[in-house]
């Protein structure tokens, strides 16, 4: 970060608007066109609130009054805010999965950052691959940027019970099947699962990534943890308007906030929330954005030291929204105590220690004391072996203890279609100790790696009493999700990992505490499997599809595209003139 404030003639919009040429002439009498007087944007830094609002994102609806907010605070400190709207990445509704277009998002943002006359930008997300895309793009302009987080929605409510996002949707549908509760019942989950604005309020991604976001010091400090629907959350998004007019002031751009070590502080933070097996291939892609060599062994070597201390659902009890009157999560990062460097900058311009000092904990069964953690370690768990050459990751603390050591045999499905067709077949050769697993279900097969992780219960073994089974995919899996689902194998089956070699009645060895990932086949048998193997045809003929499929990297590099993961010594600045 530069210590000198930047001067009106340094503004990047000064070339769009403060020069005397033809163009900065069209510059002026199109704003003029919009309604503004000269002396609403003259000499101010112009900032740009990137909107992820849309009439299809039920976690955003209140978006549309969120950027008044931002831009009241803009206009406060003598900014000039200009809307814009993003792609939004709507996680119920957009198929194949909101995953295949977060490069989308990401490129989007850089884009338009780059081509129009922005000093600075407000990034407003949350749904999921929100977050990760629209912070991607970002960093890879580099201009002052700050995150605002959705916040959660409030808790469910269904005769008398406590809902939470996914996690109970699982359970009950789960229960639904086998017979358990009746459809009107499962109607009335339907109705009082989602009651509120607001991201899901699970530690699924989306509170995993705007926690991570702040850990990061990417927001301002506690917003990551407020209801979406909290006055305070309002009062927020003024600040966050009014922050980043100063930033663009002091220059203070990602680059001066990214670094090895708030990477780490993130990746604890998520191990320490139990948070979603997603936040590895996103944080993973943000990192490599920002120039830090952050790895999945990164997250197993955290996860052995983080005590898991944030009691939510799934791996816990609780909601965000208890989370929040707990002290949230600048209460949950002063507990953690030496597993957080304090001295990373944020975006307030404060040390993240600075931002956590005196921070407190109202409920200490919510944000749980670390000498009395919901588990002591391995909230994440980073496997290999030759079914995961380049790894593949699973959830300890999210799944039924007995399996965490366990050999069976493979039921293996060669697609989610053969899946969903043969699952629920009475004739299906499958018992508690068989091995699930999906074949083309990752970043290049599926296409775009969806949430099919947590592949489904056979439904008789559902009426047995079976709640959990060792399940292994190249998917990923909703963060609201749970069980022994091995995921993100890589290199996925598509292109010819490992993974698509694997045959009926194969022996599969799962040891978590080993972290090993093994089938029992020899050498000779698999390379003659290999050798007998063709390469499948690719999903996509047309569109942004043969971009993803070109390009998309694997799980363990972050699924980014391979020619936007490093900077150019540029920035890719066009010459405007
Ligand atoms: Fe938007 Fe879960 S559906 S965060």
């Amino acid at each position: 970060m530069t210590s000198n404030r930047k001067k009106p003639e340094e503004l990047r919009s000064h070339r769009w608007y403060g020069v005397n040429d033809l163009r900065s002439f069209g510059h002026r009498s199109r704003t003029a066109q919009m309604g503004y007087h000269s002396s609403d944007y003259r000499g101010k830094p112009v900032i740009a609130v990137l909107n992820t609002w849309s009439e299809i994102n039920p976690c955003h609806t209140h978006f549309k009054q969120r950027v008044e907010e931002v831009k009241r605070g803009i206009w406060q400190a003598g900014g000039f805010p200009v809307e814009m709207p993003v792609m939004t990445l709507a996680e119920p509704f957009q198929k194949p999965t909101t995953m295949l277009y977060r490069n989308f998002l990401a490129m989007e943002v850089e884009e338009v950052l780059r081509s129009y006359p922005f000093d600075g930008c407000v990034l407003m997300g949350g749904c999921d691959k929100t977050t990760p895309g629209l912070l991607m793009g970002a960093i890879s302009m580099d201009v002052p940027a700050i995150y605002l987080p959705a916040g959660p929605m409030l808790r469910g409510d269904w005769n008398g019970r406590t809902l939470g996002s996914g996690s109970d949707t699982w359970k009950y549908w789960a229960e639904l099947r086998a017979g358990r509760i009746t459809e009107d019942e499962w109607k009335g989950v339907e109705s009082g699962i989602a009651r509120s604005p607001g991201h899901c309020m699970t530690m699924g991604t989306a509170s995993t990534m705007t926690s991570a976001a702040e850990a990061l010091g990417m927001t301002l400090p506690g917003f990551a943890s407020i209801p979406a629907v909290d006055s305070r959350h309002a009062q927020y998004a003024s600040l966050t308007g009014q922050r980043i007019v100063e930033m663009v002031w002091t220059d203070l751009k990602p680059s001066d906030i990214l670094t090895p070590t708030s990477f780490d502080n993130a990746v604890t933070t998520v191990l320490a929330m139990s948070g979603s097996t997603n936040a590895i291939v996103h944080l993973v892609a943000v990192a490599r954005r920002a120039g830090v060599p952050l790895t999945t062994a990164r997250f197993d070597e955290l996860a052995r030291v983080t005590p898991v201390i944030g009691n939510i659902r799934p791996a816990g009890k609780y909601l965000m929204e208890d989370f929040f009157y707990a002290g949230g999560l600048r209460a949950l990062l002063a507990e953690l105590g030496d597993l957080i460097d304090r001295s990373q900058l944020t975006v307030n311009g404060a040390t993240l220690g600075e931002n956590i000092e005196g921070a407190e904990i109202f409920n200490d069964d919510v944000i749980r004391r670390r000498d009395n953690p919901l588990v002591p370690n391995d909230g994440l768990a980073v496997l290999t072996g030759n079914l995961a050459p380049d790894g593949a990751v699973i959830k300890p603390a999210a799944m039924e203890a007995h399996l965490l050591k366990h050999r069976g045999r493979a039921v293996v499905f060669r697609d989610y279609a053969d899946m969903a067709a043969r699952i629920d077949d009475e004739a299906l050769d499958v018992s508690a100790d068989s091995v699930i697993v999906l074949q083309h279900a990752g970043p290049v097969g599926a296409p775009g790696m969806p949430e099919w992780g947590q592949l489904p219960i056979p439904q008789k073994l559902l009426k047995q009493g079976v709640r959990d089974m060792v399940r292994i995919s190249d998917a990923r899996m909703s963060g609201t999700s749970y069980g022994a689902c091995v995921l993100h194998v890589a290199p996925e089956s598509f292109v010819g990992g490992p993974l698509s070699l694997v045959r009926d009645g194969d022996i599969v060895e799962l040891d978590v505490p080993a972290r090993r990932l093994h089938l029992d086949v020899g050498d000779d048998e698999l390379a003659a499997r290999r050798a007998a193997w063709t390469p499948p045809k690719r999903p996509f003929e047309r569109g942004f599809g043969v971009m993803h499929q070109l390009h998309v990297t694997q799980a363990d590099k972050g699924c980014d595209f391979d020619f936007l993961e490093e900077k150019t010594a540029t920035g890719g600045e066009p010459d405007i003139h």
